[in-house]
């Protein structure tokens, strides 16, 4: 008796539909978003994740300024023709210190995640200057411009900026910014304290030139590192599962 004439009540009067599918929502909702704050983050850490130098985050800038989002993604999604073209799927892990993320959702150009180490320095280099000079059939546009200087005055005021957002530079690594992002654009240079602060870096002459340093060098540093940081090797089934 109750079942046959409530629904029709319901299905009736629209104000008792709105709020009943109102619980009913919310309850969804607070069974998926309360356990959410009991844990610390929803980001497994990952060994070999480190915030970006100075060089490589100058480059990023750069990458954002320049729009290369707008045709390149730098997600590799986990299907079995993206893991053979671009590697192994991304981590959440991997881009835990973007800010803001360059998952991106367009791809004329291909996915970038993975990109670091697959070409030489100069290759990125002469790539970037005139993409068609390498890939003739190419649609990516001439970027010659980058090889003017880089405005560092900015540096650390980034790394502050970032720092304010969660990524975690220390008063060391503000401190020696400068220091950092030159001697990474000199493979000459002393890089024991680069190389201590920040893991796995790589000291190049990226744009084919050692004594400025150029936009051209902190693009390429960046391209360069992209998807490079994780070792697979170290990665367990239990962290990929959870990422
Ligand atoms: C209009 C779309 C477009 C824009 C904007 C663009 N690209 Fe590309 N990019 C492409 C296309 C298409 C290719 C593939 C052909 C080629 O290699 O030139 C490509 C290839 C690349 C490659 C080689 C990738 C690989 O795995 O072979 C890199 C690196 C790259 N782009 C970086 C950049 C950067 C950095 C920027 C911004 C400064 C940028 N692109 C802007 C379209 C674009």
């Amino acid at each position: 008796m109750f079942k046959r004439f409530s629904h029709a009540i319901i299905e009736k009067n629209v104000l008792l539909l709105g709020v009943l599918s109102l619980i009913t929502v919310s309850i969804g909702g607070l069974a998926q978003i309360v356990p959410l704050f009991t844990v610390e983050s929803t980001i497994e850490r990952v060994q070999g994740i480190r915030p970006y130098t100075p060089l490589e985050l100058m480059g990023r800038d750069i990458y954002v300024r320049e729009g290369c989002y707008v045709c390149h993604s730098q997600m590799v999604r986990p299907f079995r023709d993206e893991h053979e073209r671009y590697g192994h799927y991304s981590l959440a892990a991997e881009s835990m210190y973007d800010r803001p993320f360059q998952w991106g959702s367009k791809r004329s150009g291909p996915d970038l995640a993975r990109v670091g180490g697959r070409y030489s320095d100069d290759w990125q280099a002469q790539h970037l200057r005139s993409p068609r000079a390498l890939v003739p059939e190419s649609i990516m546009p001439p970027y010659a411009f980058l090889d003017r200087a880089l405005d560092t005055t900015r540096v650390q005021a980034s790394l502050r900026t970032q720092r304010a957002l969660g990524v975690p530079y220390t008063d060391e690594m503000i401190t020696n910014a400068m220091a950092d992002l030159r001697a990474q654009a000199n493979p000459d240079a002393d890089g024991s304290g680069l190389t201590a602060r920040y893991p796995r870096v790589r000291q190049s002459a990226f744009d084919g030139n050692a004594r400025d340093v150029t936009e051209m060098d902190a693009l390429v540093a960046y391209l360069q590192m992209l998807g490079t940081l994780v070792n697979f090797r170290d990665v367990t089934p239990e962290q990929l599962r959870q990422q």
